[in-house]
């Protein structure tokens, strides 16, 4: 019996860029119908990843407008992505009447920031990004990142840290 692929993984960041940076190698990689789950604290970086995911993807910069957009906004780049920000949703009539549902899986990919305070309004197979400020490190940013299934998975995996270069072998 086969079970869904499911890749786990933990990064730290050390500072807005490396986070953007982190968010670049998933937008290279997204295609349609991805979903990829942002959740953490105000000022856990959210925003950060998402814009660099949306630069990764071929968005022009200044489309990815500022955190204090509407619920739901479309970028058109490589793909078209859907950045959606789940803060100010009150209740689920009101993330209906947001159209939110028919763009999540149907046409291009969809970016979530505060995808958990609706646990049940996404696939279950996403990529996940959970954020975190690191203990007395004001730049510091933790990730735990959740791929579930092959395609997300796939997402998942190529955040892996880079194996660093090999060294040749000490003389003697
Ligand atoms: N390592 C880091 N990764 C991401 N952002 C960082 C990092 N270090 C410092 N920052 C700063 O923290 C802030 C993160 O803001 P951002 O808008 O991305 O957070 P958010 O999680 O989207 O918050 P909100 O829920 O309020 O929208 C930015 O001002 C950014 O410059
Ligand atoms: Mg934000």
């Amino acid at each position: 019996m086969s079970q869904p692929a499911v890749v786990r993984l933990a990064r730290t960041s050390r500072s807005a860029g490396e986070t953007r940076r982190l968010g670049e190698r998933i937008g290279r990689r997204l295609g349609e119908g991805d979903v990829v789950a942002l959740s953490g604290e105000l000022g856990a970086g959210k925003t950060q990843l998402a814009r660099g995911i949306c630069r990764g993807a071929g968005v022009p910069d200044d489309e990815v407008s500022s955190p204090t957009f509407a619920i739901v906004a479309t970028y058109r780049g490589r793909l078209s992505v859907n950045h959606a920000d789940l803060y100010r949703v009150g209740d689920e009539d009101e993330l209906h009447a947001t159209g939110f549902h028919d763009l999540v899986g149907r046409s291009g990919a969809t970016v979530v920031e505060w995808a958990d305070r609706f646990p049940g309004a996404l696939p279950a197979e996403r990529l996940e990004v959970r954020l975190s400020h690191e203990d007395g490190r004001p730049s510091g940013r933790r990730l735990v990142i959740v791929g579930v299934g092959e395609r997300h998975a796939g997402l998942a995996r190529a955040l892996a840290p880079r194996a660093p270069r090999a060294r040749r072998s000490p003389a003697g």
